[in-house]
């Protein structure tokens, strides 16, 4: 959970305690100055090496990709894969994001063969490996490109640490937590900017470090992408359709203010049909589901009492603006026994 500290004893208790001390105003901790401070240890740590990272887009790659940039320009180098699995505009806004910073910017648009790896398969477990392994690959290739770096960059934070259990320094946080680290890249040590930090914090440095709202407060999103939110075989339509409806969705609860008071929210394209009315005339069109969740840890999660307006709006908008959707569905299942997400 965001925010909330879990006092386990921890290898980096210690330099956490330290990073509080030197950066504290008033009994908390100032984040301007702690961006310094990193910027300054960074600086030093890396000094004229090469650093290369994998941008997911996500918050903590993100915010690493934004400090590790003030620190060392353009020997940081960002690998950002663009699977073509990634909500509406999701992948431009990444690119925009980081257009206008020192660094070496790389988007691969690798859209084409994660669809042609997925093509016929509708088993869930199947999706996310080939999904983690075809990432790895796509990662690896890249890399091998840049050749030798000295460090690998990744955007471990503080709860990732905790939970681990591990010898900090032997700690490799599974990029996407799906497909394990790239084992053919050439690096001599890893570098973790945001060890000490819980996400709350990762949050507000992004935000001091310039990065865009839509960005920092990003929610959370699985590796595998809208693969396992396209119920049954992934299509490029599938997911245009998805995509269509899932932007839908996010826009109404920002309209409602309710951006902030869901800790995640999303569509699903069902892989079931159903008759309805369209235009006047019979249609047999796709079910989208809608689901929505409060939780504290996403261990467990209860779903969210939307608004019936907010419903009402977001089904109509989506039954009308969407090709080839004629009915929407709400989840109301908590976890236990649903899970968040649908596969
Ligand atoms: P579930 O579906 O397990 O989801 O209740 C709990 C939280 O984890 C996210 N999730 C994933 N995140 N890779 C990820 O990085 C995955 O394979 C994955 N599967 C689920 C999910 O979105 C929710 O926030």
């Amino acid at each position: 959970m965001e925010g909330e500290r879990i006092m386990k004893k921890c290898p980096d208790d210690e330099r956490r305690e330290l990073l509080l001390g030197n950066c504290a105003e008033n009994g908390k901790l100032c984040m301007e100055r702690c961006a310094q401070s990193m910027i300054a240890q960074i600086k030093e740590k890396a000094g004229t090496g090469k650093v290369l990272l994998a941008l997911s887009g996500g918050v903590d790659s993100s915010v690493a990709a934004a400090l590790l940039s003030s620190a060392i320009g353009r020997n940081l180098n960002c690998i950002f894969v663009d699977t073509g699995l990634m909500r509406k505009d999701e992948g431009d806004e990444v690119e925009k994001a980081f257009g206008g910073r020192e660094l070496n910017f790389v988007r691969i648009d690798a859209e084409g063969r994660f669809l042609s790896k997925l093509a016929g398969i509708t088993d869930p477990e199947a999706k996310r490996k080939i999904i983690g392994e075809e990432f790895i690959r796509v990662f690896e290739e890249e890399a091998g490109k840049i050749g030798a770096v000295d460090f690998l960059a990744q955007g471990t934070i503080y709860p990732d640490i905790i939970e681990s259990g591990l010898d900090g320094a032997k700690l490799v946080k599974s990029h996407h937590n799906v497909g394990g680290m790239p084992k053919n890249i050439d690096f001599k040590e890893i570098i973790e900017p945001l060890r000490l930090l819980f996400k709350d914090e990762v949050r507000e440095l992004g935000a001091v470090l310039g990065l865009p709202a839509h960005l920092v407060h990003r929610q959370p999103f699985p590796g595998p992408g809208l693969a396992i939110r396209v119920i049954g075989e992934v299509t490029k339509s599938k997911l245009d359709t998805l995509r269509e409806a899932d932007y839908i969705f996010r826009d109404e609860v920002a309209k409602a203010g309710l951006e902030h008071s869901i800790n995640q929210y999303f569509a699903i394209l069902t892989d079931i049909n159903s008759v309805g009315v369209t235009a006047g005339a019979r249609s047999y069109g796709g079910i989208v589901a809608l689901r929505a969740v409060v939780t504290e840890n996403f261990m467990e999660a209860d779903w969210a009492r939307l608004p019936y307006d907010l419903l009402n709006q977001t089904a109509q908008r989506i039954t009308s603006e969407v090709d080839g959707v004629n009915r929407v569905v709400y989840d109301i299942t908590g976890k236990p026994p649903g899970t968040v997400e649908w596969e």
